[in-house]
């Protein structure tokens, strides 16, 4: 069995109306044809969730947060459960952009306990905010890696995804810059290390993407390489010519 790529479209807050939302659906679903070897995720805003889920089977849909108690007095929040009654099958989870409104590893762990429990798959982002010349920024992957993992069997790690988002390179940080395939490469590599000293080599391993200004320019030089699993986009998801683009290209690579 092939492997699937993942394709993950991170709408963020956009677009503004749910019109809107149904057009660059539509427009991005009408211009690719039947998936063979990726799996389309749209994550957009809750309240386009269900509405979108009705238009084509083509794609599938994430949300890009859930709270981790399944009901109750939490004013605002959204369950696990609530996503998966209306056929949710993934979740966004500790994007940069949530972290920097304080969400820590510790919340986005409890999270990804009540994904897992709803039987949601988690992407679950990390990604450091600088580069630093003295290789610090591998102890922050790591920290991030095992406190939102902690406490998790080691059989239900490949039902999340590891999406690594350096907050550098995310097309909307002032003054960002380019991550490398190769850098981003020796980064799944120490991923997989630190997955497999936690959780034994012969685990089977959540599947690891990388994100941040991926467009249909740079999107085979990212996934060429063994053990890369996919992408997250964000701002080239936006428009439907760009992203149809990123998954035909993906749909046209040899492995
Ligand atoms: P970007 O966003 O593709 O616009 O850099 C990626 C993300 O923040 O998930």
């Amino acid at each position: 069995m092939i492997k699937k790529k993942l394709i993950i479209a991170n709408w963020k807050m956009n677009p503004r109306s749910s019109k809107e939302a149904e057009k660059l659906f539509s427009n991005t679903v009408k211009n690719v044809s039947n998936l063979k070897k990726t799996e389309v995720i749209i994550c957009p805003p809750f309240v386009y969730l269900d509405k979108l889920k009705k238009i084509s089977r083509k794609f599938s849909i994430g949300a890009q947060n859930i709270f981790w108690v399944e009901k109750g007095a939490y004013t605002g929040e959204i369950s696990a459960e609530m996503l998966d009654s209306i056929g949710v099958k993934y979740v966004l989870l500790g994007h940069s952009e949530r972290r920097a409104l304080g969400e820590n590893n510790s919340d986005i762990n409890k999270k990804i306990k009540a994904a897992l429990s709803a039987g949601i798959i988690s992407i679950i982002c990390i990604g450091e905010k600088e580069r630093d010349e003295n290789h610090e920024y591998f102890n922050i992957i790591k920290t991030q890696i095992l406190e939102c993992l902690n406490g998790i069997s080691k059989n239900l790690i490949s039902k999340i995804v590891i999406a690594y988002e350096p907050v550098w390179s995310i097309s909307t940080t002032i003054n960002r810059k380019d991550e490398t395939p190769e850098d981003f490469f020796e980064m799944s590599i120490f991923i997989r290390k630190v997955l497999a000293d936690k959780f034994g080599i012969k685990t089977e391993m959540p599947r690891i993407i990388y994100g941040g200004s991926v467009n249909e320019k740079n999107v085979s030089d990212f996934i060429k390489n063994k053990g890369v699993d996919g992408v997250l986009v964000g701002n080239a998801s936006l428009y439907p010519e760009k992203f149809s683009e990123i998954i035909k290209i993906c749909e046209a690579l040899e492995k």
